[in-house]
């Protein structure tokens, strides 16, 4: 793992009668293994998807590890989670960093579980010099609290 660069990121639930967009509740709280600057977790959740660097959460360089986690605030039914990553365009920084992310939904917070405690909704398996795509709607139906990737 490497230090990621995380973007407005926009997860949507639905029940079977009807949808909620899970990244306006109040309750929803988000969190992020380290920090680079003042890009704080909260910019990926702040309703703008613009995806140049200042509007992005953006975790600390040169960790081995990096995640993002929302908080639901209770166990909700999933439908899909929307991530919107830092993409500048042809000309600018690259998501190389995206590279082989994944996505976990767990009961437990990402502190307190590993990968393998967790169930898995995505992997991606991009290799250099191929880049994952920055705008994704992952399904994921389950019943979780916390989103972590
Ligand atoms: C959820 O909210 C975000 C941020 O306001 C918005 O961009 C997105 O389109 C919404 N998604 C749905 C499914 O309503
Ligand atoms: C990535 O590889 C794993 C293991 O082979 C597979 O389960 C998963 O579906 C792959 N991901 C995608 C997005 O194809």
């Amino acid at each position: 793992m490497r230090a990621f660069v995380w973007t407005a990121f926009v997860w949507t639930i639905r029940t079977a009668y009807c949808y909620e967009n899970l990244s306006r509740r109040p309750t929803t709280k988000l969190t992020q293994s380290s920090t680079y600057g003042s890009l704080n977790a909260d910019l990926a959740n702040d309703g703008v998807l613009n995806t140049i660097e200042k509007y992005c959460a953006h975790t600390a360089i040169s960790h081995t590890k990096a995640w993002l986690q929302v908080d639901l605030g209770k166990m909700f039914s999933i439908n899909n989670v929307n991530i919107f990553y830092r993409n500048e365009g042809n000309t600018g920084w690259k998501q190389y960093r995206f590279r082989q992310f994944y996505l976990d939904i767990s009961t437990l917070r990402a502190t307190e579980t590993t990968a393998v405690q967790r169930t898995r909704c995505y992997t991606d398996n991009t290799t250099a010099p191929y880049l994952p795509s920055t705008t994704i709607d992952i399904p994921c139906k389950e019943t979780a609290r916390y989103i972590i990737v």
